[in-house]
């Protein structure tokens, strides 16, 4: 039995994040409420006083998942299997997928969700690595290098966590040709679809482009709602009927509440208008971020991200990111994310879609540190 993986990055933000002052370690967009949605839809309180406190239908309601499959060309609603976040959709589809001693490919840096998750369950992880120099491009030829006929999944994630970068379709149909030629399944981890910061076009899903697609998507990131702990996995029927069969030893369900007002988010009126209010937090928030990176001179490198509402950018100074991060959060109560989250140290994780009192606040106490340890000349 090899020694249980902790996932790191989780642990330090669900210890803290709601502890500081200022929390810059969250991958989403400021949170919505509850009246801003049903506003949205041109609801009041009232017309969810009749949701049932109950369990809804365990693979999520009918309503809702053919909402979702809606938004996947060529899906019905058996195509669609909702889970508690992504979190449970990419747990649901490891312990479904991959048995001990088989083979994953994995995309670094990512979300360590599925890296951790397959180091625990005895799966041989080879890793394929997004090129900082190249904007972060994925490695093409190392991703085909480590997928061979062993190999049982791909794991990406696009757009990306951390570093925003959104793959080209060549890149796409690389990735799908390489899970094609491998038999593998491509596991497309797709939570910041919608979060896009440089354009108006949705980043295209992998749902489609192979039979072999599981497309995770969730109401946490683009849609800024991730208290109603919504997520989704798209792909074959069957397959989905074998998570589901695992959901129920995890979670049984999600709430019914969750599922409608997730309906009511994802409906044609109000969708638009909350992909809208993302866009803008990030659109707005990053210029932000960015002044304050340029006011340090050449402290900080960054490939500015195309999507989500985090940045990954590289710092100049010799301190350790954990004990960069560590002192942030003792010493000023700001919370970021260490590159060492993601195997990269030398680099900071930092969220910027939030209103700009808060990000400059934030900004603020972590001038406020780099000052002191370049003073200390670290
Ligand atoms: C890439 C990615 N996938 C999945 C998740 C899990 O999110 P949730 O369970 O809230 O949908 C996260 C959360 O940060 C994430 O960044």
């Amino acid at each position: 039995m090899t020694e249980f993986q902790p996932f790191v990055m989780e642990r330090m933000m669900s210890k803290w994040e709601n502890v500081v002052d200022v929390n810059l370690s969250e991958s989403g967009v400021h949170p919505m409420t509850l009246g801003e949605l049903l506003e949205m839809g041109g609801l009041e309180l009232d017309a969810v006083a009749d949701v049932p406190i109950n369990y809804p239908q365990a693979n999520g309601t009918i309503e809702l998942r053919e909402t979702i499959a809606a938004m996947y060309p060529g899906a019905t609603a058996d195509d669609v299997l909702v889970t508690v976040g992504a979190a449970e959709a990419n747990y649901l589809a490891l312990t479904t997928l991959l048995q001990p001693g088989d083979e994953a490919v994995i995309m670094l840096p990512n979300y360590m969700q599925v890296w951790g998750i397959a180091k625990n369950r005895g799966i041989t992880v080879r890793e394929c690595h997004l090129s900082e120099e190249r904007g972060w491009a994925l490695d093409l030829a190392e991703l085909d290098a480590a997928a061979t006929p062993k190999t049982k999944l791909i794991a990406v994630c696009n757009p990306n966590n951390p570093t925003g970068r959104i793959m080209t379709n060549p890149e796409m149909d690389a990735v799908v040709a390489t899970a094609e030629r491998a038999g593998a399944w491509l596991l497309a981890d797709e939570v910041y679809r919608g979060a896009e910061r440089e354009t108006d076009e949705e980043t295209p899903s992998f749902y489609g482009r192979y039979d072999k697609v599981l497309a995770q998507g969730s109401m946490s990131k683009a849609y800024g709602l991730p208290g109603l702990r919504i997520g989704w996995s798209v792909g074959p029927a069957q397959t989905l009927d074998d998570m589901w069969a695992r959901h129920e030893y995890t979670t049984i369900s999600t709430t019914a509440l969750s599922n409608r007002l997730t309906a009511l988010a994802l409906s044609e009126k109000v969708r638009p208008q909350i992909l809208a209010r993302t866009r803008r937090y990030i659109r707005e928030g990053f210029p932000v971020l960015e002044e304050w990176m340029k006011g340090h001179g050449d402290m900080f490198q960054i490939v500015p991200p195309q999507a989500a509402a985090i940045a990954f950018a590289r710092y100049r100074i010799g301190t350790n990111s954990t004990e960069l991060v560590n002192r942030l959060k003792d010493e000023q109560s700001v919370l970021i994310v260490p590159g060492d989250h993601f195997g990269l140290d030398g680099h900071l994780r930092i969220s910027y879609g939030l209103p700009h009192d808060y990000l400059r606040d934030g900004l603020d106490r972590i001038h406020q540190a780099l000052v002191e340890l370049e003073a200390a000349g670290a």
